[in-house]
């Protein structure tokens, strides 16, 4: 049997490469890993650190290119290589435009897509924009559907999909963080200096394309809790995107006790999150990822397909208005007993076994056998 990855943003590689990990141990698998380069440095550092080597490397990023754009390519370059591998099943991941163009693509060829982080919803198209929109389209175009969640399985089952199609395995990110947090790690010096102030540490991303045009408000709360909390400081790797890149150059670039750096690698980037007090982000991979280190989160977005961590307690939709996030941020900063109360709390997301559970089921419904002379 032939398997086929698909992927090509930073937080596709990260959750991807357990499963491919596990694809290419078995022996009784064939794998193939398509990355589309929908993404660049961003991405090259996640398949360093996770030792992938894709058998094909499309070079899809453009500086600043539309979505129009970037799915016109993926689907014209894509296609072509799913036809020439005649893979049995094609595996995507999340809601990006790669995702939702490679489940495509493979539709069009009859080919089986399997979807890992199947059924996160927000059941608003338009937040997280084009995400919510790809992942239920790919939720229609796969066959099978990898849930984190007994929700996410419940947001499939009322979209009609049929429960025999849907396996619970937890979240990958929770795979490749725990396999990161065991590895031995020092800061670069950059990011030691940070840390050797005592100053309590909030963490920030921000690149949601729907927030672009709200992201001066959030960043005028960053500057307001710098100014009135003297022992706090941010640490801010910004998103390659250029249109981020300009409004953060107007607004905080200059602010004293906040650091903005570039994108770290994922391995620095855990760490950085291990040492910090506070996480605020849009992203969508941190959500999951911060509680499992004992993290509060505030949710600078105003919906979250993550209900499960603002249930637990663990996450906070503040949305993006100046006066939310600085209300919210600095109530966790002064009041003890609110900040333990979220920190305490544990992860919703995964156990770590999640890529061994997906592999299990493919070997099963697909009745791959073990090659001869090799014992399963
Ligand atoms: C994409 C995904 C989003 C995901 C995010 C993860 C879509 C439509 N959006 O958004 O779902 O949450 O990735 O980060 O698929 N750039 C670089 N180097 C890089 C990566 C990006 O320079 O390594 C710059 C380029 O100018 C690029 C721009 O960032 O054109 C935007 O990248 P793109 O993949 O279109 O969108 P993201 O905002 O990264
Ligand atoms: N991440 C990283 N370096 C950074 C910022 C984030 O390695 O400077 C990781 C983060 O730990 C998470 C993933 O990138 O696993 C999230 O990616 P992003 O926020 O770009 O996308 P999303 O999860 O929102 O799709």
């Amino acid at each position: 049997m032939k398997v086929m990855t698909i992927f090509g943003t930073r937080p596709e590689g990260i959750k991807m490469a357990p499963v491919v990990q596990a694809l290419q141990l078995d022996e009784s698998l064939e794998s193939v890993c398509v990355n589309t380069g929908q993404h660049k440095e961003m991405l090259d550092q996640v398949l360093d650190l996770f030792e992938l080597v894709p058998d094909y490397n499309l070079e899809i990023m453009k500086a600043g290119q539309t979505v129009e754009e970037l799915t016109a390519r993926v689907l014209a370059e894509l296609s072509p290589i799913i036809s020439r591998e005649q893979p049995d099943l094609v595996l995507v991941h999340g809601d990006t435009t790669t995702t939702f163009i490679g489940a495509y693509a493979a539709f069009l060829q009859q080919i089986p897509v399997g979807h890992v982080e199947a059924g996160l919803r927000t059941n608003n198209i338009h937040s997280p924009f084009p995400e919510e929109m790809n992942r239920q389209m790919v939720g229609r175009l796969a066959t099978y559907h990898f849930a984190a969640t007994k929700k996410n399985k419940m947001n499939l089952i009322l979209e009609n999909v049929e429960a025999c199609r849907i396996t619970i395995t937890g979240n990958t990110v929770i795979d490749a963080l725990l396999q990161i947090t065991e590895k031995p790690h020092d800061f670069p010096e950059n990011l030691k200096q940070i840390f050797q102030n005592g100053k309590r540490t909030i963490l920030m991303t921000t690149h949601r394309r729907e927030n672009l045009e709200e992201l001066q408000h959030v960043y005028r709360a960053v500057n307001r809790l710098v100014r009135e909390n003297e022992d706090v400081q941010f640490v801010f790797p910004v998103h390659k995107n250029p249109i981020i890149r300009q409004k953060v150059l107007k607004e905080i670039e200059d602010t004293e006790n906040v650091h903005v750096i570039e994108p770290l690698d994922y391995q620095d980037f855990v760490h950085v999150m291990k040492e910090s007090h506070i996480v605020i982000t849009d992203s969508g991979g941190i959500q999951e990822e911060a509680p499992g280190l004992g993290k509060p989160v505030l949710v600078a977005r105003n919906t979250t397909e993550r209900p499960e961590g603002v249930e637990a307690g663990t996450l906070k939709l503040v949305g993006t208005s100046e006066g939310k996030i600085y209300k919210e941020c600095q109530e966790l900063l002064s009041d003890e007993a609110a900040y333990q109360k979220m920190a305490a709390i544990s992860n919703p997301f995964g156990t770590g076994d999640a890529a061994e559970q997906i592999l299990n089921f493919i070997k099963e419904e697909f009745k791959v056998k073990a090659p001869s002379g090799v014992r399963v």
